[in-house]
């Protein structure tokens, strides 16, 4: 069976209406649940801030207040981050048939196995997202399969590995300093997660643009299981977070990394660091992009609350299980 891309739906329904599959209710779409005229005022945090002191109390304040943050003057090069949308925009733009080669299996796939591919199971809403998206390992060098990469530009790999070496610098750096933020100590870090072995999986979505935005969600509200996300978008507009109940655009710093808590911090710390819940709004005329990297253990590590924060006083709110047993009832809606 083959799926219909979003991609394919757009351009088919250019000046028209789009398939009602899309379409949300009054208390779903971005045209009535958005607080107009704000931009959201996530921290910005400076990494080349010579005080180092205040750039880790920064962080751990925006984990613990956000569990969402913009990091400027990363040390990513402008020209790495350029290639690396330059090269994703490429492979979307290719013919159809070519991206397909790409394609995850539809039976049994999710959305966290590598390939090409649009999320067709519906949502709880019974709606779809107006995006599609590619899926691929960048680290460990032991869990990257490069036959799931893009071959086409030729390029692809070259720059998505220079990408990855930077990222991780800003990455381990990121996870140090909040895991030293919860009270561990510098030599318990790798016992807690050891930064060679996790994950980076990225993730590249490719929103074109939608006749009736207001009306559609690029990817409806969410958690990221991971980690942390590190995340670059292109200049279109379209990240959203929730903050006391209602929806804001977050702005779009040029050149900014997006820092998103995800579950897995939230659930270790037991709470002391929040995910942040968030969602994407889409474009009437311009395609949005974003790569997100999201940083999550191995499928086989259990992940749970740490010991150090489980007492009498503070009982575990979440389970101890597999990443994989995690991943698969998120994905499928079930509860944990
Ligand atoms: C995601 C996500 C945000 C964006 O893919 O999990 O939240 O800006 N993306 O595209
Ligand atoms: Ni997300």
């Amino acid at each position: 069976m083959e799926v219909e891309r979003v991609q394919t739906i757009a351009h088919k329904s250019k000046n028209t209406t789009i398939p009602s599959m899309f379409v949300r209710s009054e208390t779903e779409s971005p045209g009535t649940t958005t607080v107009q005229g704000v931009k959201l005022g996530v921290p910005i945090i400076d990494f080349s801030n010579p005080d180092e002191v205040k750039v880790q109390n920064e962080i751990i304040e925006a984990s613990k207040e956000w569990g969402m943050f913009q990091i400027v003057n990363h040390e990513i090069p402008n020209e790495v981050i350029r290639k690396l949308q330059s090269v994703g925009k490429e492979f979307f733009e290719l013919p159809q048939d070519e991206k397909e080669v790409y394609a995850k299996p539809v039976i049994g796939s999710d959305v966290s196995s590598e390939g090409y591919g649009t999320k067709h199971q519906k949502e709880l809403s019974g709606k779809r997202g107006w995006v599609d998206h590619f899926f691929h390992i960048i680290w460990p060098p032991s869990s990257v399969n490069y036959s799931c990469w893009p071959n086409n530009p030729t390029s692809y790999r070259e720059v998505n590995e220079e990408y990855g070496k930077y990222l991780r610098r800003v990455s381990n750096k990121l996870f140090n300093i909040m895991l030293v933020g919860l009270g561990f100590e510098e030599n318990e870090l790798k016992s807690v997660a050891d930064e060679n072995e996790l994950i980076h999986l990225l993730k590249i979505n490719y929103y074109p643009p939608c006749p009736c935005p207001d009306l559609v969600l690029g990817v409806p509200p969410h958690t990221d299981m991971c980690y942390i996300t590190l995340l670059i978008p292109n200049e279109v507009e379209g990240l959203q977070a929730s903050r006391d109940g209602q929806w804001y655009d977050v702005k779009y710093v040029p050149n900014a990394l997006i820092i998103h808590v995800g579950d897995q911090m939230q659930i270790l710390s037991n709470g002391k660091y929040k995910a942040v819940l968030h969602r994407t709004t889409v474009n009437k005329d311009e395609t949005r992009m974003s790569w997100p990297v999201f940083i999550e253990p191995k499928p086989e590590n259990e992940v749970g609350p740490h010991p150090k924060f489980v007492n009498q006083e503070n009982p575990p709110k979440y389970k101890t299980k597999k990443y994989k047993d995690y991943a698969y009832c998120k994905l499928n809606k079930i509860p944990q």
